[in-house]
């Protein structure tokens, strides 16, 4: 036991992980505290830790004993994920300690297994949603990376595989990228909070009480929200609250993450041509490329613990009750970790980096994702080899500590031809108009 007080010996820093676009670079900030302060703390938000190498971000992902995700009993609306803590529903089972959270998690590793993404229905549907959103913008020569293409895909995919109806998809995948692309106090980005708070609110609890009705009637619905409603967990079958929670937090954790990985990887290519032409050349290299991108241009920057027991952590005392910024992105770029960490090696291999988490709460979403990043960027290459950034008209997230990456990218490129033809064409049609636009009216 420390026989000082914890506060005595605390490295201060002047740090906050709100960076504000145009000003503090992530990289840069997280760099500094590698070198000087691994386990640094701020005073901002009233008070939080944070770590920041490689080895100390695995030491606490992987020690769920001392470092906790769940809520504080006194604040039940809001979530610990955030520092400081947001109003937000409960999402599990991110947001729950072991023992409870393990059954629940084991459903999700079922549903999203390697084996699940690659032999079944997601892997094609991938495809095909790349190859659709390409279609929509081949003819016209020039699209938005991200709106017209990044975002929409995995909208697609996710919301489509758990059970929601396409006039949703847009709609929620839009919202949760303009919750990040635009500041926290911008009219854009209150309209996308207002929008997913009511979308996770009522639509998900709406198609999850259909999704049991249809169980009741022994007509279940063959879709994700479907199984989920029609498991049984620690002996008990699932409630739709618990099924309302585990969907908020499969369309939360899948959508913009992958949109911002892959668009990442797309701005990167434009700069780097020499990269474009050997991954056109040589495709197998998609094999480590992805998890490359991934690693350079990790989407998420960090998430919030909350420590449960004393616990000493790279030579600091942290005491229960304090927050804890985990920086997944920082130990992606610790150079004792990886040689030329501020470099893109397409064949960089063991690349054991953290841009998925680590520990018990690894994100079960990863197989899907790198299949969708992987055939967005290289869909992307393969019908539109030429394209080019406008960089005038590319815009970093203006609330990175939400997610990194980039708010909107205009790109040009030579005008090509659709590729998929017959009655599938009409899936997607009955897209309501865009929320943005919808506002903008
Ligand atoms: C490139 C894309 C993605 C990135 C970078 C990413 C990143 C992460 C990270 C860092 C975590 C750990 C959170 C923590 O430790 O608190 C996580 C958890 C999670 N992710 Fe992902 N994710 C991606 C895609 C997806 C997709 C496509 C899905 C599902 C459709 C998904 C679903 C989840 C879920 C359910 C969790 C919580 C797991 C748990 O608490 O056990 N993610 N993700």
């Amino acid at each position: 036991m420390s026989t000082q007080p914890a506060q005595a010996a605390r490295p201060t820093v002047d740090f906050d992980h709100h960076f504000v676009a145009g000003g503090v670079d992530p990289e840069v900030a997280y760099g500094e505290l590698r070198k000087k302060c691994p386990v640094a703390w701020s005073e901002n938000h009233g008070g939080y830790w944070i770590v920041s190498t490689y080895d100390l971000v695995s030491e606490v992902f992987h020690d769920h004993q001392s470092f906790s995700t769940a809520r504080n009993p006194k604040t039940p609306e809001l979530t610990n994920l955030a520092i400081p803590p947001q109003p937000f529903q409960l999402q599990i089972p991110e947001e729950l300690d072991p023992p409870d959270f393990l059954p629940f998690r084991r459903l999700l590793n079922g549903i999203l297994s390697l084996q699940k993404v690659r032999a079944g229905a997601l892997s094609e549907r991938a495809r095909y949603w790349v190859d659709w959103h390409i279609d929509q913008v081949i003819e016209k020569g020039e699209c938005d990376l991200v709106y017209d293409l990044a975002s929409p895909v995995i909208g697609a995919v996710v919301l489509e595989w758990l059970g929601f109806p396409s006039s949703d998809w847009l709609r929620i995948s839009e919202s949760f990228h303009d919750a990040v692309g635009y500041a926290p106090d911008s009219e854009r980005a209150q309209r996308a909070f207002q929008e997913i708070a009511t979308f996770q609110a009522r639509r998900v609890s709406e198609e999850v009480a259909l999704r049991f009705e249809l169980l009741e009637n022994g007509t279940p619905k063959d879709d994700a929200m479907g199984y989920l409603a029609s498991q049984v967990v620690a002996g008990e079958p699932m409630t739709p609250e618990l099924v309302e929670a585990m969907v908020r937090l499969l369309i939360a954790g899948g959508v913009d993450t992958t949109a911002s990985g892959s668009t990442s990887a797309l701005v990167h290519l434009h700069h780097h041509p020499e990269h474009r032409a050997t991954l056109i050349e040589t495709p197998d290299l998609w094999d480590t490329a992805v998890d490359e991108f991934l690693r350079r241009y990790p989407p998420v920057l960090g998430h919030g613990r909350t420590v449960k027991q004393e616990v000493e952590l790279g030579g600091q005392t942290l005491c229960p009750g304090e927050r804890v910024l985990v920086s997944e992105a920082s130990a992606c770029w610790d150079e004792g970790e990886f040689e030329g960490a501020d470099e893109v090696r397409l064949d960089r291999f063991p690349n054991r980096h953290v841009a998925f988490g680590l520990g018990i709460h690894r994100c079960p979403g990863m197989h899907l994702a790198r299949y969708v990043f992987r055939d967005l960027v290289s869909g992307v290459l393969d019908r539109m080899p030429d394209y080019a950034v406008d960089e005038s008209r590319a815009f970093r997230n203006a609330n990175q500590a939400g997610m990194a990456g980039w708010a909107s990218v205009h790109a040009t490129f030579t005008p090509g031809q659709r590729k998929i033809s017959g009655p599938d064409e009409l899936t997607y049609a009955d897209i309501p108009t865009r929320v943005s636009e919808a506002g903008d009216a």
